[in-house]
């Protein structure tokens, strides 16, 4: 039987999780699943054990679930392991939103200041996980969607020793529902090729029953742009002939790079408030594990669905199930570029449409290289993962500094450089090597 290991098990999502591996048990049979969490989060994580233990009993699948503070027992064997942590916890998320905001950036978890220096938390957290991984289980495939995974992918790719690795994000699954929704069809009819960096991923050919509509579903598209949306993000439509000149899907986060000035006024209006992201989700976090808590709850509650990350079970459960069954179907990971994209060299991470093999994701060649009129924001992206990726290994106060005044949503010398000093100061504990 297989053994998954879920790190930051105790994490309000893993129910989601537990309901993928419970729909998908006859062709992903789960045997030993490990939920492994900190002792900071030792209440929530035998909170969301017991639920995803009465959950698995109520459905009469045989996976025995173990609790533990204790990583490397866990660690030990496994043939899959996925990380879902929060390096600070929601605390340091609610001060990566509000810092930028106080100097007028956009404050966000996965962009800009917020991406790095959640980064900067992060990817030596990430690494040690997956060095750890490289001794007690060198076979098992590490499934990462911690964020920002752009930049933990390619931290991962540049340093782990272990070098089974795979990001993942729910974005682009998100994008098919949404396409499926505004078509009125079941998103099992659509597949997207997607490309692009992870958050920074365009939808280019799009199919319906297997066959090219791009032109006619771009057309259908653009007139209800805004139903192609995350959960945490605010809404908005797209300029028509915006779409029209791209012809491509932009994804939800790409607004706060075409959009700038009327995401943060968004932003700007609900931080005046007291309701920015990590707040909002706090107040649902605190709703979700009284729910949990209930013993009479045996099923995933319906309130985890106005969580960003909803069905992002639906890529992971699919994702391993492919790798261990060999199904060589299509998915979007994050992966080496292979040679795939001209704009990357072949051990870059790019976010893309790869068929998924035992030995892992291929990627799948539907382009040569970006279109001229992305591949600038994507390569400024990838620039500022590398420099967050370096700057974390090394504790390099100059690369942090420069991933933080290059990022587009910066793009200011002394506004990013004080911003930058104040968030190292308030994440300090978390950054032993600054
Ligand atoms: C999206 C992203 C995830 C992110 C989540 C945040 O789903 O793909 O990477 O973690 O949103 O959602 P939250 O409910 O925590 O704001
Ligand atoms: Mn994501």
């Amino acid at each position: 039987g297989l053994k998954l290991v879920i790190i930051g098990g105790g994490s309000s999502y893993t129910p989601e999780f537990i309901e993928g591996l419970i729909k998908r048990h006859k062709e992903l049979p789960v045997k030993e699943l490990w939920l492994v969490d900190i002792a900071d989060g030792q209440e929530k994580l035998n909170i969301v054990g017991n639920l995803s233990k009465r959950m698995v009993k109520e459905a009469g699948v045989p996976i025995n679930i173990n609790i533990t503070l204790d990583r490397q027992k866990a660690l030990k064997d496994a043939d899959f392991v996925a990380t879902q942590i929060r390096v600070g916890l929601l605390q340091a998320r609610a001060k990566d939103e509000a810092m930028p905001l106080s100097y007028e950036f956009i404050g966000q978890e996965t962009n800009g200041a917020g991406g790095l220096l959640k980064g900067l938390r992060t990817v030596p957290v990430i690494l040690n996980i997956a060095n750890e991984m490289s001794e007690l289980c060198p076979n098992a495939w590490l499934i990462n969607f911690t964020n920002p995974t752009g930049m933990l992918t390619e931290a991962l790719a540049r340093y782990s020793k272990h070098r089974k690795f795979i990001g993942l994000c729910n974005v682009p699954i998100g994008m098919e529902r949404g396409l499926a929704d505004i078509l009125q069809i079941d998103s099992s009819r659509i597949r997207i090729d997607f490309a692009g960096l992870n958050h920074m991923v365009y939808g280019f050919n799009i199919f319906v029953d297997g066959i090219d509509k791009t032109k006619e579903v771009i057309d259908q598209y653009i007139k209800k742009s805004d139903s192609i949306n995350m959960k945490n993000i605010t809404a908005m439509e797209w300029d028509a002939d915006f779409i029209k000149a791209l012809q491509l899907i932009p994804c939800p986060y790409h607004k706060y790079y075409y959009k700038t000035r009327d995401m943060l006024n968004d932003e700007l209006e609900n931080y005046k408030l007291g309701k920015t992201r990590a707040e909002k989700v706090m107040e649902t976090e605190k709703e979700l594990f009284n729910l949990y808590k209930d013993e009479s709850l045996k099923e995933k509650p319906k309130q985890l669905e106005t969580r960003g990350g909803a069905y992002y079970s639906d890529a992971a459960c699919n994702l391993i199930s492919s790798i261990y069954n060999d199904k060589g179907d299509l998915q979007v990971v994050n992966t080496f570029n292979q040679g795939t994209l001209q704009d990357f060299s072949w051990d870059e991470i790019v976010e893309i449409t790869c068929k998924i093999t035992k030995d892992g994701p291929i990627p799948h060649k539907f382009i040569d290289k970006l279109p001229v009129y992305v591949s600038g924001l994507v390569k400024q992206i990838k620039q500022f993962e590398i420099l967050g990726a370096e700057a974390a290994v090394e504790g390099n106060y100059n690369k942090a500094l420069l991933a933080m005044i290059t990022n587009p949503l910066i793009s200011d010398d002394n506004k990013g450089h004080k911003l930058l000093d104040e968030m190292l100061r308030v994440n300090k504990r978390f950054l032993p090597k600054f």
